[in-house]
C-alpha cells in the first residue's frame, strides 16, 4: 500500500519526464522540416498549385513547375480571380456550389479570370473600374496577348497600357467629368482597384510564374468586339 502510494508519484513524473523527452525529441525534426520547407517551398506550392487549379490547363510547351507556382500564387495566395472572375461576383462559383452560402466552392471555368466585374465609379459620373481579361487569346499570351515584358511592366508600376480611363481634361470650371475618364488627383493612365501598389514587390521569378500559368488557362472570349474583354480564342 505505502509502497504504491510512494510509486504513483514518481511514476507520473517518469510519464512526465517520457512527455517532455518526446517534446524535445519532436522539436529538433519539426524545426529541421521547417527548415527543409523553407529549402524546398517551391516544390511543395508547385504540386499544390497544380492540385488546386480550378481549370483545365494547357501545359503543352510550357514549363511545368511555373504554372504550378503560379496556380498557387493567382489561387491559394492573391485571388486575382475574386476580382477577375467574368461578370457579377455570382457568376464566379457554379451553381449550388457557392463556397459564400456555404456550400462547396467549385469554380465557374467559363467566367475564370475572364474580366468585366464592375467595382463602380472612383467618383460620380466618372469611368467605372472594370476588371480585365486576363486570359491568353489565339496568339497563347495572357492577358489576349501581352508579352512577358509588358506583363512585368504593368505589375511594376501599374500603368494602364490600354488607355481604358484617361485623366478627364481641365476645364474653365474644373475637371469636365464624363463617363470615360476619371478625374484628379485620380492618374487615369495607372489602373485602380487593382493591388498592383503591393504585387509590384513580388520577384520576377513570381512574375514569370503568373504568367506562365495565366498562358495556361483556357481563354474566354467574353463580349463582342469592340469590347475591351473580348479576347480572340480562334
Ligand atoms: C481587388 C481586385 C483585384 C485583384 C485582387 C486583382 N486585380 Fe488585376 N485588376 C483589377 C482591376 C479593377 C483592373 C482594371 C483597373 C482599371 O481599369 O483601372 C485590373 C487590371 C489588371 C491588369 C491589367 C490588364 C491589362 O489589360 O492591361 C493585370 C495584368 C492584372 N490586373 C493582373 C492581376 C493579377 C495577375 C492578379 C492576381 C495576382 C490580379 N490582377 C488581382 C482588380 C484586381
Amino acid at each position: 500500500m505505502r509502497f504504491s502510494k510512494l510509486l504513483k508519484p514518481a511514476a507520473a513524473a517518469t510519464a512526465f519526464a517520457a512527455i517532455l523527452l518526446a517534446a524535445l525529441l519532436n522539436t529538433s525534426p519539426r524545426v529541421k522540416a521547417t527548415d527543409d520547407d523553407d529549402d524546398n517551398s517551391n516544390d511543395s506550392r508547385i504540386q499544390r498549385g497544380l492540385d488546386i487549379a480550378p481549370v483545365h490547363l494547357n501545359l503543352e510547351g510550357k514549363n511545368r513547375a511555373l504554372v504550378g507556382l503560379g496556380s498557387y500564387i493567382v489561387n491559394a495566395t492573391v485571388p486575382c480571380n475574386e476580382c477577375h472572375g467574368a461578370g457579377p461576383a455570382i457568376n464566379q462559383f457554379l451553381p449550388g456550389d457557392n463556397p459564400y452560402f456555404g456550400q462547396t466552392a467549385v469554380i465557374n471555368p467559363a467566367a475564370y479570370l475572364g474580366g468585366g466585374r464592375d467595382f463602380g465609379a472612383p467618383v460620380p459620373g466618372s469611368a467605372h473600374i472594370i476588371s480585365r481579361n486576363l486570359t491568353p487569346d489565339k496568339t497563347g499570351l495572357p492577358e489576349g496577348g501581352r508579352t512577358f515584358g509588358e506583363f512585368v511592366q504593368i505589375m511594376r508600376t501599374g500603368v494602364d497600357l490600354d488607355h481604358l480611363h484617361p485623366t478627364c481634361a481641365i476645364g474653365p470650371s474644373g475637371p469636365i467629368v464624363n463617363t470615360g475618364c476619371i478625374p484628379a488627383p485620380f492618374n487615369g493612365d495607372l489602373l485602380q482597384t487593382m493591388p498592383w501598389p503591393g504585387l509590384r514587390n513580388l520577384t520576377n521569378h513570381d512574375l514569370r510564374a503568373i504568367y506562365e500559368y495565366l498562358s495556361a488557362v483556357p481563354c474566354v472570349a467574353g463580349p463582342p468586339t469592340p469590347s475591351p474583354l473580348h479576347n480572340d480564342c480562334q
